[in-house]
């Protein structure tokens, strides 16, 4: 009787610990789609500090710049290695004339940013700095064109003016302003959420003022990529797609927007005072994406079968209410370890979704929404977002290694979500690199990875992000809460890798 109750007492502290073990199967020779290295890529608007006391603070000021943008923006950015930065927005887009933002900065007119605190704009950031910028970090510029207020001629003298080699009147003007050789960028967005902001159209009407446009964008080798609709109206997918799709050489990328608000549009929740009901709002909608993916892509693979047409999602992350006390325009909130489970686990699908998503820019890159950097005056922090774009680099071009997780549910309240999501991919070196997410913000959970196809893998080593508490965020002037720490709580035997994974986590885990 006393052994079956020492048993029992066994079996109870045991799962406690880890509440079931979940296994994971990866298929090592079947890697056949690469993850596009532009699925780690940023946005920045004109919008509260994001561009203005973010990355630019104009040459004059005494917080340390090149060419006007701050070095220690620029030093922070290298570091996650951003792809593609798309600019100037956003809502802020399809109100944006281009041509106000070129020349000496001292002449440029100013306009009121409408959608964004109505505050004055004054120009002094524009295409040549915004290229400059992209520049300076290494990073492929993504231009949204205005369509909503703006003209055809605006928008193909934009093009021309940044690609064309050849004599004219726009290129002429560049050189004027002191930039000799084009910068042939190729992605280009006609509008911004049309069917809202950007102009509230219908997607009939859209379909073809994007055509229109798209035919005259024609300087240099481009991408042309069309507004979407909201992420579960499938009826602009298929209307948007099937009219301009008719034109193949006018239509390479389609835009999907998707947002994390605690409990929807009227109810966003607090960036940092939120209790474990919020924490599971959260990630049952950040989950809730796979299916609006799905659908959008199951209407993709139809309308083009031959998967020519990238799923562009160019907006995309957490937007929570703004921190007390700040500028309701500015959508300044700050950061906690929430945010960098949710945003492994946004990037562990976009991932997974690599054959038919080309490109995904995080909302937005500093001071807005889910932000890599925040910035005071001369202060920086770096956010849980950011390690996690850190860490997640090494799937930036690696072939995406297909992926079987079967897991344990992270259960509150009697909901119950998975309480793990995964990815796997292989770089060019020969080295796999799993990803893993813990949402549960309670229990560990222990992990058993099967490894199946040829294998000779012998070295490995890990990296974790997680903190104490779930509200846990990085402050100015305070010592950092999150960021990255060596993690050595797994066993890799040849074909077997058994991982304890703590709460609210997230991990990689090298092999070589
Ligand atoms: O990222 C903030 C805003 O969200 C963008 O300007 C707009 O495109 C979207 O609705």
């Amino acid at each position: 009787m006393r052994l079956l109750k020492s048993l029992i007492l066994v079996l109870i502290l045991s799962s406690n610990a880890y509440s079931q073990t979940n296994q994971i199967t990866i298929n090592l020779d079947s890697g056949n789609v690469v993850i596009d290295k532009n699925i780690y890529g940023h946005f920045a608007e004109h919008l509260g500090n994001c561009i203005y006391g973010g990355f630019w603070v104009g040459e004059d000021s005494k917080i340390p710049n090149t060419r006007g943008i701050r070095n220690d923006v620029i030093e922070a950015m290298k570091e996650i290695n951003p792809p593609v930065i798309r600019w100037p927005g956003g809502c802020f887009a399809d109100y944006y004339h281009w041509k106000d933002g070129i020349g000496p900065q001292e002449q440029r007119p100013t306009m009121i940013n409408s959608s964004w605190g109505g505050v004055t704009e004054d120009n002094s950031f524009g295409t040549h700095e915004f290229l400059d910028l992209c520049e300076l970090i290494g990073a492929e510029p993504y231009i949204c064109i205005n369509v909503g207020s703006g003209t055809v001629q605006e928008a193909a003298d934009w093009v021309e003016y940044v690609n064309s080699a050849n004599e004219s009147p726009m290129t002429k003007l560049r050189k004027q302003n002191g930039r000799e050789k084009p910068w042939n960028v190729k992605y280009w967005a006609v509008g911004n959420e049309s069917w809202g902001c950007g102009g509230n159209m219908s997607p009939e009407y859209y379909a073809d003022l994007f055509n229109r446009f798209s035919t005259f964008l024609r300087a240099g080798d481009l991408y042309k990529i069309a507004s979407g609709g909201l992420p579960d109206d499938i009826n602009w997918t298929s209307t948007v797609l099937d009219k301009t799709k008719r034109h193949s050489q006018l239509i390479d990328g389609y835009s999907y927007h998707y947002y994390t608000f605690a409990y929807g549009w009227n109810n966003k929740g607090s960036a940092t005072a939120f209790s474990e009901k919020d924490w599971f709002a959260t990630m049952y909608q950040t989950l809730q994406m796979r299916k609006s993916l799905a659908d959008n892509i199951s209407v993709m693979d139809k309308l083009d079968p031959e998967n020519k047409i990238g799923l562009i999602a160019d907006e995309w992350g957490n937007w929570f209410e703004v921190e007390p006390g700040t500028n309701p325009g500015f959508l300044y909130q700050q950061n906690t370890i929430r945010d960098a489970v949710t945003a492994a686990v946004y990037l562990n699908i976009f991932n997974n979704n690599a054959r038919r998503v080309k490109m995904a820019n995080i909302a937005q890159t500093i001071n807005v929404l889910q932000a890599m950097l925040l910035t005071k005056d001369e202060k920086i922090v770096k956010t849980p977002t950011f390690y996690v774009f850190k860490m997640y680099k090494v799937h930036q071009d690696a072939a995406l290694l297909p992926i079987k997780v079967e897991c344990s549910n992270y259960e509150f309240n009697g909901q119950k979500l998975p309480s793990i999501t995964a990815s796997a991919s292989k770089d060019a070196n020969g080295k796999i690199h799993i990803s893993l997410a813990n949402i549960d913000p309670k229990k560990d959970s222990k992990i058993e990875i099967s490894l199946s196809g040829k294998n000779d893998l012998k070295f490995s080593k890990g990296e974790i992000i997680t903190s104490a508490n779930m509200n846990d965020f990085n402050d100015f002037d305070k010592e950092e809460k999150v960021n990255i720490s060596e993690f050595n709580d797994f066993d890799f035997k040849r074909n077997k890798l058994s991982v304890n994974m703590p709460s609210k986590s997230v991990v990689t885990i090298e092999l070589n």
